[in-house]
């Protein structure tokens, strides 16, 4: 398939499916203890979330929380650029006014969708707002923003799988992967 011939892999996986989920599991016992007793609604930003929030809210499951989930479809990258233009494609369903929220992403790179959703939550009336992202790329940072929860911080590497993606492909990788380099044919 030449979509496939057009980019090359790092053979190794920079993350493995065992190293991601000895890390959330981690992560998830950090959330656990800050936010145990509240009545907690959980927001995926998508599309890269998707598999990182599934594994996130039955790990959730597991320390006996039970959000509500809903998701924001928030949209910034063409490629491997930023666009640095970000659209609200789909707005959540749920309200989350007075609402404790935790917003899930699958990286934070210059900030701007975390920063934009976050404010978006804010603007809605949230009664807090915590972040999580699995992936953190804090030397590509453009706009001043951490996130609350972290799984891993990686160098500027432009990475697919676990529902990241390169050009809407490789979400389907159950591991993390790196993009070298991106031939164009
Ligand atoms: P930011 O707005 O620049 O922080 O970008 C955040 C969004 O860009 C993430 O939600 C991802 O969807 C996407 N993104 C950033 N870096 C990567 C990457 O290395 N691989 C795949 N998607 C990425
Ligand atoms: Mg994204």
């Amino acid at each position: 398939m030449t979509e496939n011939n057009s980019i090359n892999f790092q053979r190794e996986p920079l993350l493995t499916e065992t190293e991601i989920k000895v890390r959330m599991a981690e992560m998830v016992l950090e959330i656990a203890r800050d936010l145990q007793h509240e009545e907690l609604t959980v927001i995926g930003i998508l599309r890269g979330s998707f598999m990182f929030m599934a594994d996130l809210v039955r790990l959730l499951y597991v320390n006996d929380i039970h959000p509500l989930i809903d998701f924001v479809f928030v949209t910034s990258y063409e490629g491997t650029e930023s666009t640095g233009h970000l659209n609200l494609l789909r707005d959540m369903s749920l309200d989350v006014k007075d609402r404790k929220v935790l917003i899930v992403d699958d990286i934070l790179d210059t900030g701007r969708t975390l920063k934009f959703t976050k404010e978006y939550i804010i603007e809605r009336e949230a009664m807090e707002v915590s972040t999580c992202v699995l992936l953190d790329k804090p030397s590509r940072r453009t706009v001043p923003i951490n996130a609350d929860y972290v799984g891993f911080s990686i160098n500027d590497v432009f990475v697919v799988g676990y529902g990241l993606d390169y050009n809407g492909r490789y979400r389907d990788l159950p591991y993390l992967g790196v993009i070298d380099c991106v031939e164009v044919e």
